[in-house]
């Protein structure tokens, strides 16, 4: 599949180098790309969202996660909860004052927390919580795009902001369990455990590190074997969602279930344990390829194996506003897939990079940083989003 029909990518030899190093004189560190610019500012307005083109040759003839049919399915079978009312996001000077506050700031985790509340203060009183738990799936078979990174980040937002959440991860690689600061080597009662030994979910759910309400079902690597000893599995591509449903989800405002990069029976498990799915796309020249194969892959589990599943979130990361290439790809996925693509864009952020070798989300690493920043947005529309569609 080609990437871009028609698109007039421009010739990367023009572009600037992808990221920078963090400068020691820089308290926070960030690369000039990590900084919220013109084009990438955390609750910037959205370009207008174009109707999805018929006919698209990318993303083939599916039209599901399109703005027309894809919405925000609730979980709760239709239960409403009380408007959260307009959202009424920072003003951009409200955003550049708490940037500017917390900048050279050695924030310690209490600080960090109490930071981020301050902030969600400024935003918004409380965020809305859903009145049933949502299970939001984020996928992308594609690798490196920011599954794990939003899946933690969005959590820990989520978390913050004082909402129960439950990240599962379901990647063989680890890094959400590394991220959230869970121990996940061989021994580790694991995922694993729950889909091929049966093993109750609550037996391996762990509080994540550093911040409160926030857990963490962990992979080990364990979990690479699944792939194959699922498919002998009675209920194979269901046994997610089973553990799901004998485990008490309504303890959680949100379950996140972070992917692996391919499309095998872990991914399906997840599509058909979730409700809702959430797509990282990087703005890169690649990022759109495959998404039609995955939309097709939605469109099978939703006819027979979960049609509650619903593209709800397209979530646009690494965005490096010094290039017209990512301007390019955020447009195409917003003229395709309309408003399910959130107003937020996640910049390019070496804080944001930086934090899972501390065992951190960048929420507690650097909350004053624009990726922290962003993804406080980002998981802010989440929340209002949700809650906003149920009514
Ligand atoms: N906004 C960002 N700015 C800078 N680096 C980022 C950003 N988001 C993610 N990264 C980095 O990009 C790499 C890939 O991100 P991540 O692991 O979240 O992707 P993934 O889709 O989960 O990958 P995989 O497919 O391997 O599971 C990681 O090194 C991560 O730290
Ligand atoms: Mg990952």
């Amino acid at each position: 599949m080609s990437t871009g029909p028609g698109l007039g990518w421009p010739d990367r030899a023009d572009e600037p180098p992808e990221d920078q190093p963090s400068g020691p004189g820089r308290p926070g560190g960030e690369g000039v790309a990590g900084e919220a610019g013109p084009g990438n500012a955390p609750g910037e307005p959205a370009p207008e969202a174009g109707g999805p083109p018929s006919g698209h040759a990318m993303w083939g003839n599916t039209t599901s996660g399109t703005a027309d049919n894809v919405g925000y399915v609730p979980t709760n079978g239709g239960a409403q909860q009380p408007p959260p009312g307009p959202r009424k996001g920072p003003s951009q000077g409200e955003s550049e004052l708490v940037r500017e506050a917390l900048k050279d700031a050695k924030v310690s985790r209490e600080t960090a927390v109490t930071s981020m509340k301050v902030m969600s203060g400024r935003r918004e009183k409380e965020w809305p919580r859903p009145k049933h738990c949502r299970i939001v799936t984020i996928a992308n078979q594609k690798g490196g795009v920011g599954k794990t990174t939003s899946s933690v980040n969005l959590a820990a937002s989520l978390a913050m902001h004082g909402a129960q959440v439950l990240v599962v991860d379901l990647d063989p690689q680890g890094n959400a369990s590394t991220a959230l600061g869970v121990e996940h080597h061989a021994e580790i009662p694991s995922i694993y455990d729950v889909l091929i030994e049966d093993m109750p979910l609550s037996d391996i759910v762990v509080p994540a590190t550093d911040i409160p309400n926030l857990f963490c079902a962990p992979a080990t690597l364990n979990l690479a074997g699944a792939e194959i000893e699922l498919v002998s599995k009675v209920a194979r591509e269901s046994r997610l969602r089973r553990a799901l449903e004998s485990y008490d989800t309504e303890a959680f405002d949100y379950v996140l279930i972070d992917c692996p990069p391919s499309l095998g029976l872990l991914t399906v498990n997840a599509l058909v344990g979730g409700d809702e799915l959430l797509i990282p796309i990087q703005c890169e020249y690649y990022a759109l390829e495959g998404l039609g194969q995955l939309v097709r892959t939605v469109d099978l589990v939703k006819a027979h194996l979960n049609p509650k599943l619903a593209v709800t979130t397209i979530l646009l990361t690494m965005y490096d506003a010094r290039t017209r290439l990512a301007a390019q790809v955020a447009e195409d996925v917003r003229n395709h897939f309309g408003d399910v693509v959130l107003n937020t864009v996640i910049p390019r952020s070496v804080r944001v990079s930086e934090a899972p070798s501390y065992g951190q989300s960048v929420m507690t690493y650097d909350p004053g940083s624009s990726g922290a920043l962003a993804y406080s947005e980002a998981a802010s529309e989440v929340a209002h989003r949700g809650a906003g569609a149920a009514q």
